[in-house]
Order: structure tokens, then C-alpha cells, then sequence
């Protein structure tokens, strides 16, 4: 039998949505059983009651459900009017749905590097990047953190281009005091299971002020349809279930608690990393002045040559770690067409090479996230040279 020293650690696994669903699972199963009671599935009063709820807790006039957050972004442009011949300025550094979506309405994304010292679109870079064609500018909250939005907001109304914010990692968030998805003109959000607040399968929602624009999405959203099969415009079929909603809606009043431990393991995670002497060689993630960074992931930087052997090493300890994103949007084979290559935009080209996302969902206990420093440590200290790097 193993002694306590010798035992096999447990596995820190990167994600665990069922201890996450445990202690609330009778007011989940409660919520399913009044939807299949009820009888009615598709949008409907449990749709509409997490809307408000949304609303609520964005702060916005308006938040309009569909089925997930590249609909969100679909829906967001398509109610903006923008289309073929239009561009929209985004970031290259994010999870694909991002230009998809300016693809799907037909624009062409027009990609901008990120900021030097974080992982979200510069807004210098992107003031240069404005043309004629400018229909939409996509800032993306990536992974919990909003983008730099005083310099954007500037650039939206001198040039009068809209902003939609990409929040579909952000929810909780806030900037200056506001909340992602009212820095904008319309917020969208995904409830894909492992977002922040996550549902049972796919889901979105857009947050907005604008009462026009919110009545053209509640259309696009079911075809295009004002009532009675009177189509005003073509849109396609994007419509929350209610057992999502139903479930979403359980799982909202726990949001803010679960986005404190994750605010907590994210600054647990920095004191280790700088109690090791790792500060050196490991970018931690900075949470910008007046921001509230909710932590949908929380991403390191290692030296880019040495990032796939440690990962390697984490993952052969059960540290569970992932990459997000290996290679950025304007390198991808379906844009090649867009004329970029290898060194085009080299700030997100970096980040790609060198980050490492760790586990930070909620239920992450302290002597997990131990763990993964240590191992975290122990990964590097086995790199060839790093020994000589840290005495110079
Ligand atoms: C930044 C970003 N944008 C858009 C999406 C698309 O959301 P969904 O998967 O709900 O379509 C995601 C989801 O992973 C995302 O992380």
C-alpha cells in the first residue's frame, strides 16, 4: 500500500461541471420538471423571465436570447445592417466564432493586433485599421477581462461606427464601473456549459439599450417574423429552449459567487507563482485599473519555445490545461484569401506560441491550486537552461 507521501495526488481536472452541478442539482431538477410541466419549449415565459434577469444584471434596457454566441454575433450585425462590400475590425487573438461571424453576414473581417502588455484588440492599431468600409468594430472581452474600451468609445463616435462587444467570456465583467454588454451598442454572450454562467447546452444572448434594434433582433431571430407569418426582413431560426433558460436562470443566482472564487483562485494562483520566484518567467494575467476581471480563464505566458513541453509535463502530472488559442484567426487556412501571413500581426502571433490556460472554475480548492504551481514549477525547473536563465 502507497504511504500518504508516496500516494498518487489526485487529478486537478481543468473543468468539473458536475461538482459544479451537485449542489444545486434539486433546484436544477425542480426548474426541468416546471418546463416539462409547463409544456412549452421554445422561448416562452421561462425565456422571457431570463431575459429580464439578464437585463437586470447587465444593466441593459433590453436582452434578446437566441441560440448561442455566434447567433449573438450573427444576429447582432445582421440587426446593424451589415453585409457584403462592409468591414468589421476585430481581433485575431480569440475562439473562432468571432470573425465567423462577420464572415457569415458576408463582411470581411479586418483583423488588428492585440495590446503589448494583454490579450485584447489595441485600440491604436485599431484607429489605423478604420476605412470607408468600417460598418462594426468586435472588441473581445477575452477570457474574462474587458478590452481597453475609453480609447474605442473614442474612435466610435468620432468615425460613428458601432461597437458590439464580444462578451461571451465576460459575463460579470466591468469597466469604469459598467458591466460588459452595456460598453457598447449591443453585448453578446454565450451560454455554451463551460462559459461563466453556462447552461446545458448552446445558448446566447444580446444586451442592449437601443428599443429598435432589440425589436429587429426578437424578428431576426425567428426568421425575420413580426406575428403571423409577416416577414420583414430574412433572418433564421435562433431561439432559446426554456429548459436552458430554466437551468440558466438556477444557475444566475450563483453567478457572483462563483465569479468570487474565481477572482480568488486567480490572485491565489499570482501569489504562488511569485512566491516560487516564477515572476520572471511566467506573464501572469493583470486585471487593468478599474476593471473587474471575472477570469473565464486564467492565462499565462511561458517562453514560447518551451510551452508545448510544459504543458506536456502538466497534463502527464493531471494537471488539466488547455490552449486557447494555438493559432490566431488571421493565420487560419479559411482567411487566406485576406492576404495575412506568419508575422503579420507578431503581438497575437506571440501569444499564441506562448500561452497556457490552468484550471480556475469555481470549486477549485486552495490545495488544488497548490498543486498546480508546484507542478507548474517543477515543469519549468525541467527545461534546459532554465536553471542558468534564473542565476543570471
Ligand atoms: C470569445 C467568444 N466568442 C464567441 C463564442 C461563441 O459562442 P458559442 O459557442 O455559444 O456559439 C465563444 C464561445 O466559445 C467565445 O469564447
Amino acid at each position: 500500500m502507497d504511504s500518504p507521501k508516496t500516494a498518487a495526488l489526485p487529478p486537478v481536472p481543468f473543468i468539473d461541471l458536475s461538482a459544479q452541478h451537485h449542489p444545486i442539482a434539486e433546484e436544477l431538477l425542480e426548474a426541468v420538471a416546471r418546463v416539462l410541466d409547463g409544456g412549452q419549449f421554445v422561448l416562452g415565459e421561462e425565456v422571457a423571465a431570463l431575459e429580464a434577469d439578464i437585463a437586470a444584471f447587465c444593466d441593459s434596457r433590453y436582452a434578446v436570447s437566441c441560440g448561442s454566441g455566434t447567433d449573438a454575433l450573427v444576429l447582432s450585425l445582421m440587426a446593424l445592417g451589415v453585409g457584403s462590400g462592409d468591414e468589421v475590425i476585430t481581433s485575431p487573438f480569440t475562439f473562432f466564432a468571432t470573425a465567423g461571424a462577420i464572415h457569415r453576414v458576408g463582411a470581411t473581417p479586418v483583423f488588428v493586433d492585440i495590446e503589448p502588455d494583454g490579450f485584447n484588440i489595441c485600440p491604436e492599431a485599431t484607429a489605423e485599421a478604420i476605412s470607408e468600409k468600417t460598418r462594426a468594430i468586435i472588441p473581445v472581452h477575452l477570457f474574462g477581462q474587458t478590452a481597453n474600451m475609453e480609447p474605442l468609445w473614442r474612435l466610435a463616435v468620432l468615425h460613428d461606427i458601432p461597437l458590439v462587444e464580444d462578451a461571451c467570456q465576460a459575463i460579470g465583467a466591468s469597466y469604469q464601473g459598467r458591466q460588459a454588454g452595456v460598453l457598447g451598442t449591443m453585448g453578446c454572450f454565450s451560454f455554451f456549459p463551460t462559459k461563466n454562467l453556462g447552461g446545458a447546452g448552446d445558448g446566447g444572448i444580446i444586451t442592449l439599450d437601443d428599443k429598435q434594434l432589440a425589436q429587429r433582433l426578437t424578428h431576426l431571430r425567428v426568421h425575420g417574423d413580426t406575428g403571423g407569418y409577416h416577414h420583414v426582413a430574412v433572418g433564421f431560426n435562433s431561439r432559446l429552449d426554456a429548459l436552458q433558460a430554466a437551468i440558466l436562470r438556477v444557475k444566475l443566482t450563483r453567478l457572483q459567487e462563483w465569479t468570487e472564487q474565481r477572482i480568488e483562485s486567480a490572485a491565489h494562483y499570482d501569489q504562488l507563482i511569485l512566491a516560487r520566484g516564477l515572476g520572471d518567467w511566467i506573464s501572469r494575467p493583470h486585471a487593468q485599473d478599474s476593471c473587474r476581471h471575472v477570469y473565464n480563464q486564467y492565462t499565462i505566458r511561458v517562453p514560447a519555445f518551451e510551452r508545448d513541453d510544459i504543458l506536456g509535463s502538466l497534463r502527464a502530472e493531471g494537471i488539466g490545461c488547455a490552449v486557447y488559442y494555438p493559432k490566431p484567426l488571421h493565420l487560419q487556412p479559411c482567411f487566406e484569401s485576406l492576404g495575412y501571413s506568419i508575422g503579420s500581426l507578431p503581438r497575437a502571433e506571440a501569444a499564441a506560441a506562448e500561452v497556457i490556460s490552468l484550471p480556475v472554475a469555481p470549486g477549485l480548492d486552495a490545495a488544488s491550486r497548490e498543486r498546480v504551481i508546484e507542478r507548474l514549477a517543477a515543469a519549468c525547473e525541467g527545461q534546459a537552461g532554465w536553471s542558468t536563465r534564473r542565476a543570471a
